[in-house]
């Protein structure tokens, strides 16, 4: 086992399914002490279980990412516990939509802006004021989508501006700290093997058929590979890495 996080303190919001969970457990697995941040405690809970059951470290945050408070209070639980906020992964996020843009409820758009950029939004100024204080300073990854600046889908217009704006941020905010020791870079996986990825009313077999047909690669991506391109990104691997936008997609925007 390799362990490029070990000491390291890293933060993965949205852990407790899917994406977020995937890499909270890999940094764990790399010797990261990890906390696991989302809004319901249960599912949280039970990634710490999986963490601990590993061998590794972590604790759970209940934590809104649209709410400034409750970020602020996220990273000081870091810090508190852990004595340092070294790496950040911004991964919370959702999805609504699947019908025209004419027809999505506004409360839906209201929703996805707030979750998928507000939150990414506070939670870098929250992370990077800690990380700005650190000798070692820290990294950020924030989980964008290629439904953002890469690629077009239908049913996808709000959602899609909100990913779009995630990669936009990511690279404007490295840019204005790198020089303060933090490194920002995102990831945009294309279609993953979590239930955000089914269309509506589609089966996982369904979904598998479609993928073999449509994507180059044959199959959509798993949730260790999304996290195995955060992990890069985030380690001393990528020290040069500053503002991309690492694409992991299946081939699907190649
Ligand atoms: N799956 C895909 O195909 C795919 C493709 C491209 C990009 N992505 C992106 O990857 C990320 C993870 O997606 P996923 O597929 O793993 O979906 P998921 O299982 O639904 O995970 C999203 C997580 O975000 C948390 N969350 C949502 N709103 C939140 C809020 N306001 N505050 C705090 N936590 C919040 C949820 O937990 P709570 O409900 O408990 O808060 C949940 O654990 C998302 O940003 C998504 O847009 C996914």
């Amino acid at each position: 086992m390799t362990s490029r996080f070990h000491d390291r303190t890293a933060l993965v919001t949205g852990a407790g399914s899917g994406i977020g969970r995937a890499i909270a457990l890999a940094l764990a697995m790399e010797g990261a002490q990890v906390v696991v941040a989302g809004r319901r405690r249960e599912p949280l809970t039970e990634t710490v279980r999986l963490i601990e059951e590993a061998g590794g470290k972590a604790l759970a945050v209940t934590a809104d990412v649209t709410d400034a408070a409750d970020v602020q209070a996220l990273v000081a639980a870091a810090v508190d516990r852990f004595g340092s906020l070294d790496v950040a992964v911004n991964n919370a996020g959702v999805f609504r939509g699947g019908q025209p843009l004419a027809d999505l409820a506004e409360a839906d758009w209201h929703e996805q802006l707030g979750a998928n950029v507000t939150g990414v939004f506070l939670a870098l100024q929250a992370e990077v004021r800690q990380m700005r204080t650190q000798p070692a300073g820290g990294a950020i990854v924030n989980i964008a989508s290629i439904f953002g600046v890469h690629a077009r889908h239908p049913g996808a217009a709000a959602y899609s501006a909100t990913k779009a704006a995630v990669s936009v941020l990511t690279r404007g905010a490295a840019l204005d700290h790198i020089r303060d020791g933090v490194r920002i870079n995102a990831v945009s996986p294309g279609a993953v093997e979590t239930p955000m990825s089914l269309r509506p009313g589609e089966t996982e077999a369904e979904r598998t058929e479609r993928a073999a047909a449509t994507l180059p690669l044959g199959r959509i991506s798993t949730t260790d590979e999304i996290a195995a391109a955060v992990l890069y990104l985030a380690s001393d691997d990528a020290s040069s890495v500053v503002g991309t936008d690492l694409v992991v997609d299946s081939g699907a925007t190649a």
